[in-house]
């Protein structure tokens, strides 16, 4: 019997993003494999039924999943959800794999084989799959926009009848995918930007976009391109460095983040209260906690004039494009291990073993297992 794939309504709060877009559907049949999807699944990203073809559409989750070897998704199950799974199958999404050791022993008790595109190796070979890439484009994109949006100068310089208008002063905080897509946001809406990450590799990348580095002198580069968490001197010294530079913008854009831990608190109660009357900051590691003390996330906030958005799930406000591209992680992921519409995976690819998470009833992600323990 060929492989199933089943593809079921993201039911998560906010959620408007689908795993399987009618361009991808065409290319996993093309593979042999059976799709199957509940109805009304891509609505939300503004995909409807009949532009899929190749595809059993069913009305609710249990008939999509029931008997399915394979299950795509975009956000992390609910236990709900997980119990509406067949046991032995395989999962691959955008699962949050740190965040909850109560999925992680639902998944374990289920034997599910999860894979969470968050552990995906950033390698030069995986760069098609990445999800978080895919995903922080569209995320540091819309951040530039509610900068802009909410920003009560021109982020533009302008020259008027009535005089010229200087162009808003935009500082960025973390220059990984995300942030470097706020910084082009932002430069293509003719802001002035600065921008500074801990990782000695970024500097070059932010001049690259014609912004400026802010150089605090600390480089923290870690495991894996990633960067590591700051020693307490290296958090003073960045913060006497970087005050200066918040203090002056009209925006900050706060993208920073370690994987698998809290964001790090850059900017302080003290550096708000220095910052001017009516600016903005953008705080897209509200998420995982917040780059600013102050950031409340889903909320805005105003604290000495200043306003601090902390908005959640930004791709989700962008769903057409972001579930293209999601999607197409998911099919270049995949379809290496589909062959006659079977499923053939290597357990010992780089890529395949460095994203397993659980197989067999076992967690198998060793910086998981740190942080979860043995769920
Ligand atoms: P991320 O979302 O984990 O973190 C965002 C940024 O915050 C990073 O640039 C990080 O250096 C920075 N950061 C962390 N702590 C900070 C602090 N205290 N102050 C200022 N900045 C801080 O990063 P993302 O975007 O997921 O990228 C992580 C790494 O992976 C980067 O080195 C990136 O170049 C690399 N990468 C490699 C790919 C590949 O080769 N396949 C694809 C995409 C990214």
């Amino acid at each position: 019997m060929p492989l199933t794939l089943a593809f079921a309504r993201e039911r998560a709060d906010g959620e408007c993003r689908t795993a399987l877009v009618p361009e991808t559907a065409k290319k996993f049949a093309a593979l042999g494999a059976r799709l199957r999807m509940e109805q009304s699944a891509g609505a939300q990203s503004h995909f409807l039924d009949s532009d899929y073809s190749s595809v059993d559409f069913v009305p609710g989750l249990p008939e999509a999943y029931a008997g399915a070897g394979l299950i795509l998704r975009v956000a992390p199950p609910s236990l709900e959800e997980i119990a509406a799974m067949p046991e032995g199958s395989v999962l691959i999404g955008l699962l949050k794999p740190f965040e909850s050791r109560e999925r992680l022993a639902a998944l374990n008790a289920r034997r599910i084989t999860a894979f969470p595109l968050e552990l995906l190796p950033r390698i030069s070979r995986a760069q098609s799959m990445d999800a978080l890439s895919s995903q922080g484009a569209c995320s540091g994109y819309q951040c530039g926009l509610i900068a802009a949006a909410r920003c009560t100068k021109f982020f533009p310089m302008l020259t008027t009848a009535a005089g010229t208008i200087r162009p808003a002063r935009v500082l960025v905080i973390g220059a990984g995918v995300a942030g470097l897509q706020a910084i082009a946001t932002c430069k293509r809406l003719g802001a002035m930007v600065e921008a500074y990450d801990v990782r000695a590799a970024a500097r070059e990348q932010i001049e690259s976009l014609g912004a400026k580095f802010v150089d605090t002198g600390v480089s923290a580069d870690g495991a894996g391109g990633y960067a590591r968490e700051l020693t307490a001197e290296e958090k003073a010294a960045q913060a006497e460095k970087l005050a200066k530079a918040v203090a002056l913008a009209d925006v900050v854009i706060a993208t920073a983040a370690i994987p698998g831990k809290r964001a790090p608190v850059i900017i302080t109660n003290d550096m708000v209260g220095r910052m001017k009357y009516g600016a903005i900051i953008v705080d897209m590691a509200a998420e995982s906690g917040g780059n600013c003390a102050l950031t409340q996330p889903g909320e805005h906030v105003v604290a000495n004039d200043v306003n601090i958005h902390g908005p959640l799930n930004l791709p989700s406000r962008m769903p057409t494009h972001a579930s293209e591209l999601y999607a197409k992680n998911l099919f270049n992921f995949l379809s290496p291990w589909i062959k006659d519409g079977e499923l053939a995976i290597d357990w010992a690819d780089e890529v395949v073993a460095g994203t397993l998470l659980c197989r067999d009833g076992a967690t198998v992600h060793a910086a998981v297992k740190q942080i979860l323990g043995d769920a």
